[in-house]
């Protein structure tokens, strides 16, 4: 079994964060989303991973490296341009050879992983296996039909009306003859050749398609408000860490991880909540709900349910707000404001104190 994972894609939902950072490179609780998945993958058993890369392939490069920091053999498969799930498929026949192989989207984070789904393909051995999660927002996923024993027998990509509330989660196992089915499709109407559309193809040829049902949390974490309600999901499974130095006039109040180098004093810090390496938090307060990135300037601020990246300065108050690396915010505006600013942003916040 290989794993093939898909880290290219534009991350247009995400702007202005994937103006410069992919999407699978964003923070979850202080780590890129992309390692939740090699992770697990990892955790899986599978240890022979493909990784497709677009245009920021170079930042998921020197990000991951040959795999060995994750226990893994990696290859990077440049995609030219981002023609869909399928296309990856296509590109990555080489690579995959006649091997079943996990297909895992590079941006979904899948608290639990993807054991009980291979542990279920291998049960049943179907020529393909999909995990499915129900949702409230069906026509914003690919959506499944399922009937009895988890068969699927029916599957749209983002239907307008969807025919139930089970959507297709960023996880896949393959048989090979998904290559037949990725090379027998047309590009849909957004032209992107869909994955959906080829395990569609798979049903419609007389091949056994199943559903996993995943009962724990996931997410596809493309949009900031699905990224921060990730955040505060991976966060509530934090427990209390405390490396770095934390001064006898700071409350810190739940599960709060404090990194290594990381210097706080005069400050109230509520879990679940993450301070990183080396980062300075001075008179300020943060969480719950908060990750604070490495090196971080944090002082004179009040911070609550928002991911601030690395390198980054806060001086006031935030809510609900995603700060990308090298960022400045300072000023007030009475309120918290809710900001979601990309790398190397400034924002002077003024305006009548309420
Ligand atoms: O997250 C689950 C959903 O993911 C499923 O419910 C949908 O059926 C499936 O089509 C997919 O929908 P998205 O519209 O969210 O896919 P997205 O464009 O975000 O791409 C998913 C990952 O694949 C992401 O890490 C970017 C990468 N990608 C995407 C495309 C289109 C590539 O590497 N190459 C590509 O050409």
């Amino acid at each position: 079994m290989k794993a093939l994972v898909l880290a290219g894609g534009r991350g247009t939902r995400l702007r202005p964060f994937t103006h410069t950072v992919p999407k699978q490179l964003v923070p979850v609780a202080n780590k890129p989303v992309l390692f939740y998945g090699l992770e697990a993958i990892k955790a899986a058993g599978i240890t022979d991973v493909g990784i497709i890369v677009g245009d920021h392939g170079p930042a998921i490069q020197s990000a991951v490296g040959d795999g060995a920091a994750f226990g893994l053999n990696i290859a990077y498969i440049e995609q030219h341009a981002p023609l869909g799930l399928a296309h990856c498929v296509m590109i990555a026949q080489d690579f995959l050879g006649d091997a079943d192989f996990l297909l895992y989207l590079g941006d979904n984070v899948i608290i639990d992983g993807v054991g009980p789904l291979l542990d279920a393909f291998w049960r049943s051995r179907p020529d393909a296996m999909v995990m499915t999660g129900k949702v409230g927002n069906p026509s914003e996923y690919g959506v499944a039909e399922v009937g009895p024993g988890g068969v699927v027998t029916g599957l749209a990509e983002k239907p307008a009306t969807p025919r139930s509330d089970l959507a297709l989660v960023g996880a896949y196992v393959f048989t090979p003859v998904i290559h037949q089915a990725v090379r027998s499709i047309k590009p849909s109407w957004r032209n992107e050749r869909e994955i959906t559309d080829a395990i569609d193809w798979l049903l419609r040829s007389g091949w056994r398609v199943e559903s996993h049902l995943h009962g724990g949390y996931w997410k596809d974490t493309g949009k900031a408000e699905d990224l921060l309600e990730c955040n505060r999901a991976v966060l509530d499974t934090a427990e209390r860490s405390i490396k770095g130095q934390v001064d006898d006039t700071c409350v810190i109040h739940g599960p709060v991880i404090i990194e290594e180098g990381a210097q706080v004093s005069g400050s109230r810090i509520t879990g679940p909540a993450v301070i990183g390496v080396a980062a300075v938090v001075r008179d300020s307060q943060v969480g719950p709900y908060t990750s604070i990135g490495a090196d971080c300037d944090i002082a004179g601020a009040a911070i609550e349910n928002s991911v601030v990246c690395a390198g980054s300065t806060v001086r006031g108050s935030l809510r609900n707000s995603l700060i990308g690396r090298e960022a400045k915010v300072s000023g007030d505006i009475g309120r918290p404001a809710s900001l979601v600013l990309g790398d190397h942003s400034q924002a002077l916040l003024h305006g009548a104190a309420s």
